[in-house]
């Protein structure tokens, strides 16, 4: 099985995870791609995807929405998942929340999507631009200020856990080493 995992990352934290999920995903019987929505040209041949975006101001990455505005013919005929990254989960009523409002459900719903995560991400205000840490302020919808959210909060463990779920729902089987593999070792 032929796996895309498209990330839309403004400061690279979601596209670790995107990695990450690869990395989890090819422990099976899955050929995986890792890439930036931005540089996907061509989804065909995949027999399923997954996708995830970082959530500014309360919405996915614009380059997320023009994916979807791509490919969403493509997506919607095979097995998809979505996560978001996002530092709202974080706060006592955040997963909720998240995932009320933090997911295009109309657009998820129109390919099928079978299970969304709502994945925390990670937030360090010194390494984002000043206009950045306006519009976070301004538009940041949590009760927390974001100032206060001031970290690496992605849970490898909780990310592993979802791409394993996937990899059950997709009936994926591991890979072992060879013989050959581990006499050479
Ligand atoms: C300008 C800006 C706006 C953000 N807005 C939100 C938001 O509305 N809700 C939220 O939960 N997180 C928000 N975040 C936090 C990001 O979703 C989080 O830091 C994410 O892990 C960033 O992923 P990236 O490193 O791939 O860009 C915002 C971050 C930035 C820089």
């Amino acid at each position: 099985m032929k796996i895309l995992v498209a990330y839309a990352s403004a400061h690279g934290s979601t596209a670790e995870v995107a990695e990450f999920i690869g990395r989890v995903l090819t422990t099976y019987s899955a050929e995986v791609d890792v890439a930036d929505t931005k540089t996907v040209t061509n989804v065909d041949g995949y027999d399923a995807f997954v996708l995830g975006s970082a959530v500014h101001s309360g919405v996915w990455l614009q380059e997320m929405l023009l994916f979807f505005d791509r490919f969403a013919e493509q997506i919607a005929q095979k097995p998809n998942y979505f996560w978001v990254s996002c530092i709202r989960a974080l706060e006592a009523d955040g997963l909720l929340h998240a995932e009320m409002y933090y997911f295009n459900h109309r657009l998820l719903q129109s390919v099928n999507t079978r299970d969304i995560a709502v994945l925390t991400g990670k937030l360090k205000t010194e390494e984002i631009t000043r206009g950045e840490q306006w519009s976070l302020a301004a538009n940041y919808d949590g009760r927390m200020l974001p100032g206060a959210l001031h970290q690496d909060f992605r849970d490898w463990q909780a990310i592993a856990t979802w791409a394993n779920q996937i990899a059950k729902e997709l009936k994926l089987t591991p890979v072992f080493e060879t013989e050959a593999d581990v006499t050479a070792v």
